[in-house]
């Protein structure tokens, strides 16, 4: 049975792509902040086996990370896949962000995958085989007025995505990043930005990532632009 841990499963793309697992029978650790928050995924989860596990954790905070990431691998083993999805944004000029905004960015878009991962990779290693996908954005690739935070976190994660794979060679796993454009989510309302794509669309191309194209993606950067 295929085993995957997936953060921000609550709504959106995590949600797409919970939905999808669920349907190949995947053992699932969703990682949300609270369980409140699931109670959507889950209602549409209800009537699928196996029941997924349901692991509360603020990614803002370093030991609930570590935390999660332990309860993961006592209650489900290892997994087959991580996949980092989960991520905040807040839509401010570079004079109005203040430090609390952007350490939570940086908190839940870069550090959070750091932790997560670092915590489970001694059992992938033993494992031989695993596959940690990152959301990422096509912000990881430009600069935006108004989300300065927001960009820096995911030039982050693409930055310690691929340090993390040159650590991986030879090790039978591997690491990417997905870096979708503008998806129809919550996230983007607001923004401006017309929707090209739909989470759907992104969780089908996670789906490929985590569970079928070759490992020598190994530190791959996958670009959606979107139609
Ligand atoms: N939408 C886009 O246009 C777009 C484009 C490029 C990349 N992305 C990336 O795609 C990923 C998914 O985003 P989405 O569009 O599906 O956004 P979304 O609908 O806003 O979902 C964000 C998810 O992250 C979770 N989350 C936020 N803060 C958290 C925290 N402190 N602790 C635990 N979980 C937290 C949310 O959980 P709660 O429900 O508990 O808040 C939610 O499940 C993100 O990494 C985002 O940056 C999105």
């Amino acid at each position: 049975m295929i085993k995957v841990v997936l953060t921000g499963a609550s709504r959106g793309i995590g949600k797409a792509t919970a939905l999808r697992l669920a349907k190949l029978g995947a053992q699932l650790a969703l990682v949300g902040q609270h369980s409140e928050s699931l109670k959507d995924t889950l209602d549409a989860l209800e009537s699928t086996a196996p029941k997924p596990l349901c692991i509360e954790c603020d990614l803002r905070d370093h030991q609930s990370c570590i935390d999660a990431a332990t309860a993961a691998l006592d209650q489900m083993g290892t997994p087959d896949a991580i996949i980092h999805n989960a991520g905040a944004i807040f839509r401010q000029s570079v004079e109005d962000t203040t430090l609390e905004h952007w350490e939570a960015q940086m908190a839940i878009n870069a550090r959070a995958p750091f932790l997560i991962t670092r915590e489970m990779l001694p059992a992938l290693r033993e494992a031989g085989t695993g596959r940690i996908v990152h959301v990422a954005s096509i912000s990881a690739t430009l600069g935006t007025a108004g989300s300065a935070a927001y960009n820096a976190s995911k030039w982050a994660v693409v930055g310690w995505m691929k340090s993390l794979a040159e650590e991986l060679r030879d090790s039978g796993l591997m690491t990417c990043a997905i870096l979708p454009g503008s998806v129809s989510t919550r996230m983007l309302e607001g923004s401006g930005f017309e929707a090209r794509m739909t989470p759907d669309e992104v969780a089908q191309s996670i789906l490929h990532y985590a569970l079928d194209a070759p490992i020598a993606h190994n530190g791959g950067v996958i670009e959606m632009f979107g139609v």
